[in-house]
């Protein structure tokens, strides 16, 4: 469907007719040949503006998916990055991959959900990417208060997301319809498949993030075409 090699539209279809640990399980082989992954370009923008290498201690990325973050992270990083995923089959693919990234930190790959964080003070950075349309709105705070856990004083959590766009704009329209027929289909079909569009977005994540004790750093212009439009967020807890 994406690529010659992605998976097709009944593949898809199949996937989001199972929950979302199990939907990724399936697409995992096919997921680096799909939109979904995060592009290597913003991820190398990211961590330039994060610090120079060696500047971080330990890393969590949170959702890691087939570890395209964990891997850009590395070089930053003098210890180890850690990378926590939902799925088997994607954290399968992501020790597959990811044995000779340039780096020397240690890289782990952890079966773990996003919203029961089973760290304490143990990263001086966090991130996470394309993995927000997968937390229900009303977890978004339990998720923000995990990773605040997970970070050490003085650690950063960093991540890229949108403004709002205005209420009726036909973004909004689509993604209302979008997030409405998966609400339906969460309703008839059990398990439910989480995946709702334009979550996260400016202002509701600087009002969570703050209200886990985070303070807000918004950075504009500092990401490739075509990201230009978005933020790269870092939300510092205090030191
Ligand atoms: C669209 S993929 C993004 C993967 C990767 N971060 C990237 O940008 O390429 C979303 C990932 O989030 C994971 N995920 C979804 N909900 C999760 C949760 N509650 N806890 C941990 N992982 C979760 C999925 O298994 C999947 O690997």
């Amino acid at each position: 469907m994406f690529h010659p090699d992605g998976p097709t539209l009944f593949e898809l279809a199949r996937q989001a007719l199972t929950s979302v640990e199990r939907g990724y399980d399936l697409l995992a082989p096919k997921f680096d040949r799909t939109p979904y992954r995060t592009p290597d370009a913003l991820l190398a923008a990211v961590a330039a503006q994060v610090g120079p290498p060696g500047s971080v201690r330990d890393a969590l990325d949170v959702c890691c998916g087939t570890g395209a973050a964990a891997r850009s992270l590395r070089p930053l990083c003098r210890e180890r990055v850690v990378g926590l995923d939902l799925s088997a089959g994607m954290l399968d693919e992501a020790r597959r991959r990811h044995g000779h990234d340039p780096g020397d930190a240690a890289m782990e790959f952890v079966k773990g959900d996003a919203l029961a964080l089973p760290f304490d003070a143990d990263f001086d950075l966090a991130t996470s990417f394309g993995a927000f349309g997968h937390i229900e709105a009303r977890d978004e705070g339990r998720l923000v208060a995990g990773i605040a856990r997970a970070l050490r004083p003085g650690g950063r959590f960093v991540f890229v997301t949108g403004d709002a766009p205005p209420l009726w704009s036909p973004r909004v329209l689509r993604a209302r319809a979008f997030n409405a027929a998966m609400r339906v289909r969460n309703a008839v079909w059990q398990p439910p498949f989480v995946m709702f569009y334009l979550t996260f977005l400016l202002p509701r994540a600087r009002v969570l993030l703050e209200a886990a004790g985070l303070r807000v750093e918004v950075r504009r212009g500092v990401l490739p075409a075509p990201y230009e439009r978005y933020a790269l967020v870092i939300a510092h807890k205090p030191g």
